[in-house]
């Protein structure tokens, strides 16, 4: 992989931030990161709204602007040579020259970077489904963390992780703070009942895959909306599947102890994750 840090293109072993950087002390820091298929960015534009939204909101500065990062991300591809590449931005609060406690004060820092892609799910779990368990981790509140800004703050994710990997499941759903089905590390989560498709309103990250999948559905006709799902509904549902710039569509077949649609992959998420691949083509 290829990262640009400080004007400089670098290979990714020797790109390095300081440990006073309060993206590293603080995870004071937003990002985003936007998938490239055969070469071309998928939705970059909508990548780049949220990640500068939340620059704004943070009330960081970021040294370059749009067209500016829009060339940086481009040359991090081209230079890294993959035609399939994750790519990662990244607005630091940065540190100040003075070691001031005062964020005003930090240097605001920018960087990004293109790595080969990886999936939350691999190929055979692509093929049978994942298994997933609800953990009872609270995801950070949205009165906490404004959940539109994409953050590091993955303290509760990876602790649902382990409790996931602690009852022999793949991944984890964690809660919000009504104990309603949040989001999971690094995607966001949909229902189908009866022809109907669901997904959770309230803090979690508004995906852009999720918003693909709204897209998609008005496209062919279903009906999708975001509304709280419940622990004892999700196992209900006729079909599951999570959602991520890292892997797309990608089917759930069994949440805790419960098959989900008899542990198959059912109609509608292969029909979705079939048309979100069209797109990239
Ligand atoms: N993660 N929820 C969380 C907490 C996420 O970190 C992500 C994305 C999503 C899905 O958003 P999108 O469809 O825009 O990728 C939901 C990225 C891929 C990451 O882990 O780097």
């Amino acid at each position: 992989g290829v990262a640009f840090m400080d004007g400089q293109y670098l290979p990714m072993s020797e790109a390095k931030i300081s440990v006073l950087d309060w993206g590293f002390l603080h995870s004071d820091a937003t990002y985003d990161t936007v998938h490239v298929w055969n070469g071309r960015f998928f939705r970059l534009d909508l990548h780049l709204d949220r990640f500068f939204g939340g620059v704004e909101r943070l009330r960081m500065k970021l040294p370059y602007d749009r067209e500016k990062i829009e060339s940086i991300l481009t040359n991090c591809v081209a230079l890294s040579g993959h035609k399939s590449a994750y790519v990662e931005m990244i607005c630091t609060r940065g540190s100040s020259p003075t070691f001031s406690r005062d964020p005003r004060q930090a240097e605001n820092r920018f960087m990004a970077f293109a790595v080969p892609f990886g999936s939350v799910a691999n190929k055979e779990q692509l093929e049978r489904g994942l298994h997933v368990a609800i953990s009872e981790t609270v995801r950070i509140p949205p009165k906490s963390i404004d959940p539109s800004i994409k953050n590091y703050h993955w303290l509760d994710l990876v602790k649902g992780l382990f409790d996931a990997y602690d009852r022999g499941a793949e991944t984890a759903l964690i809660v919000d703070t009504h104990g309603h089905i949040a989001e999971g590390p690094g995607f966001n989560v949909f229902v189908v009942k009866d022809g109907f498709l669901g997904t959770p309103a309230f803090g979690v990250l508004p995906g852009i895959t999720r918003r693909t999948v709204f897209d998609l559905c008005a496209e062919i006709g279903l009906s999708a909306t975001a509304a709280d799902i419940s622990r004892a509904k999700i196992k209900e549902a006729d079909e599951v599947f999570i959602t991520s710039t890292a892997g797309g569509i990608m089917p759930v077949t069994r949440i805790d102890d419960t098959a989900i649609a008899n542990g198959l992959v059912g109609s509608v998420t292969r029909r979705l994750m079939d048309l979100y691949w069209q797109k990239h083509d």
